[in-house]
């Protein structure tokens, strides 16, 4: 793109910027700000970047992880806030190789396996729903069991991309496989299985994902954002 917009500026000038050259410039320059508006992300107020480049490829290597990187991002999860520090997250992981790894990865469903397969290591994100509260003697229901979990998984996220990883969730497994292979309780909900790996080439992709296999965009915060109540 780079290369014929100075193609295109260079024959301009050459040319005497003819009134078809200038037109040329101008669509070309359309064009360029167009591809770079729909496939970079631009923040809309000052933000860390860390938060604008994280995102979730599906190209992987296949290369293993090692343990202490894994490690190193469940430790950012473990940081995470949660309701009366309940900490209900549990992660139950497995490296490329080891045992647990065919069970996971074997719940995951087919679209997901097409890519996933050569991921690191694969997390299983699960959350307790229920909780010893302060001055409740028993186990109550927590009700943030999830949105708890949730900011557990973005720090984990973070990390990996901080540490130069992908961390990619998924929804799409078979829930009663998965439970069953990682003898999950009933009073654990599955969240997520996250993907874990090292960035790879996309051409290795199925050609159906290759063409997707980019940062996406967001809504305006004026859709998501209100001031006093809530306009739908
Ligand atoms: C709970 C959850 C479930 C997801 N499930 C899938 C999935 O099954 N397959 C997949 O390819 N991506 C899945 N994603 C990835 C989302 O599509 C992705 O996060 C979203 O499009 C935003 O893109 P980004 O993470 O690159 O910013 C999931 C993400 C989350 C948080």
């Amino acid at each position: 793109m780079l290369n014929m917009a100075s193609h295109v500026w260079g024959r301009s000038r050459v040319l005497g910027a003819s009134g078809t050259n200038r037109l040329d410039f101008v669509v070309v320059c359309f064009i360029f700000i167009f591809f770079i508006m729909t496939h970079t992300r631009q923040p809309d107020h000052p933000v860390n970047p860390m938060f604008v480049n994280r995102w979730s490829p599906r190209s992987l290597t296949g290369e293993a992880l090692s343990k202490e990187a894994l490690m190193s991002v469940l430790e950012a999860a473990r940081w995470a806030p949660s309701a009366y520090n309940a900490q209900p997250w549990r992660f139950i992981y497995a490296l490329k190789d080891d045992a647990g790894w065919a069970g996971i990865f074997g719940a995951v469903n087919e679209g997901n396996q097409s890519w996933a397969h050569r991921a690191g290591a694969l997390v299983v994100v699960a959350s307790a729903k229920q909780a010893l509260f302060p001055g409740k003697p028993d186990l109550t229901p927590n009700a943030w069991h999830s949105f708890d979990t949730g900011s557990a998984w973005m720090s984990m996220a973070l990390q990996a991309a901080q540490s130069g990883l992908v961390a990619h969730a998924l929804a799409g497994f078979d829930p009663v496989k998965l439970r069953a292979a990682i003898q999950l309780p009933e009073d654990y909900a599955l969240e997520a299985v996250i993907v874990l790996g090292k960035q790879g080439d996309k051409a290795q992709l199925p050609e159906a994902l290759q063409a997707r296999e980019a940062p996406n965009a967001r809504k305006p915060l004026s859709e998501i954002s209100f001031a006093g109540t809530f306009k739908g």
